[in-house]
């Protein structure tokens, strides 16, 4: 596992190298493997990345209707919702692209959670089977976007989570702090990804990013440590702010 940190000044050059690692990492599957696979983050921070990425052209080598979107978590509510992912998503980038139905794969965020849960495993099954790694049966994105919470979460993979030593599921059903259920990738299937891209910013994230990238190891209570692709990269775009204090 090789993990790199990449400071930008400020939000908007944040959001501007996000699309440059996103175009990268797509050009390099899409001339592998004829397709593109990524998981996309939720949270707030994505939102300008999402909007740069829209405006990703074939000048950029992105052929979208060979890019398949998926999702590293969800929230448990419909997908109109304004806190679903899938709808941060809709509305600041797959409204803007012509994406074939079928090449995106919601998290069910409407259904009873350990069912949606099940349900997006079978779908993953079904969409990655050419990706799976048929030695540890892991599918095998091309790229998986994250986020940063003050916790030290990421996905909906929560500090003390049992989610944290789930080593056979693909997906799960997960209670967050506040009560609220969610939809999580487990570790295996982040840890597989040919590439895991950290988007962190504001001065708010600076404490916990310090704890994550400088701090002791602690796997249980800072679950983005865990993220530690073995045959992948792992690469942090954080802005100056997030970034005061390492
Ligand atoms: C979610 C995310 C979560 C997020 C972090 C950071 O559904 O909320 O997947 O893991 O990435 O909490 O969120 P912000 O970008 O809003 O700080």
């Amino acid at each position: 596992m090789r993990a790199q940190i990449e400071t930008l000044p400020d939000p908007s050059h944040l959001a501007e190298a996000a699309a440059r690692q996103f175009a990268r990492a797509a050009t390099r599957a899409l001339r592998n493997w004829g397709e593109f696979t990524v998981a996309m983050p939720g949270g707030t921070t994505p939102r300008a990345a999402f909007e740069r990425i829209a405006g990703l052209t074939t000048a950029e080598g992105l052929e979208w209707e060979k890019v398949h979107f998926f999702w590293g978590d969800e929230r448990c509510v419909p997908p109109e919702h304004p806190q679903s992912n899938f709808r941060l998503a809709r509305e600041s980038l797959l409204d803007r692209l012509e994406i074939p139905a079928q090449n995106i794969h919601r998290m069910p965020g409407e259904l009873e959670p350990h069912t949606a849960a099940q349900a997006y495993e079978s779908d993953l099954r079904s969409a990655l089977s050419a990706r799976v790694d048929q030695g540890v049966d892991l599918p095998r994105f091309d790229l998986i976007l994250l986020g940063l919470g003050l916790d030290g979460h990421t996905a909906s993979l929560f500090p003390g989570s049992p989610a944290l030593t789930e080593y056979l599921r693909w997906v799960l059903a997960q209670q967050a702090t506040d009560g609220s259920w969610r939809l999580t990738l487990t570790l295996p299937v982040i840890n597989a990804a040919a590439e895991v891209l950290f988007i962190v910013s504001g001065r708010e994230k600076s404490h916990i990013l310090r704890r994550v990238l400088r701090g002791t190891e602690d796997l249980r209570a800072l679950p983005a440590q865990a993220v530690q692709p073995a045959g992948g990269d792992v690469i942090w775009l954080v802005d100056a702010q997030a970034a005061s204090l390492l």
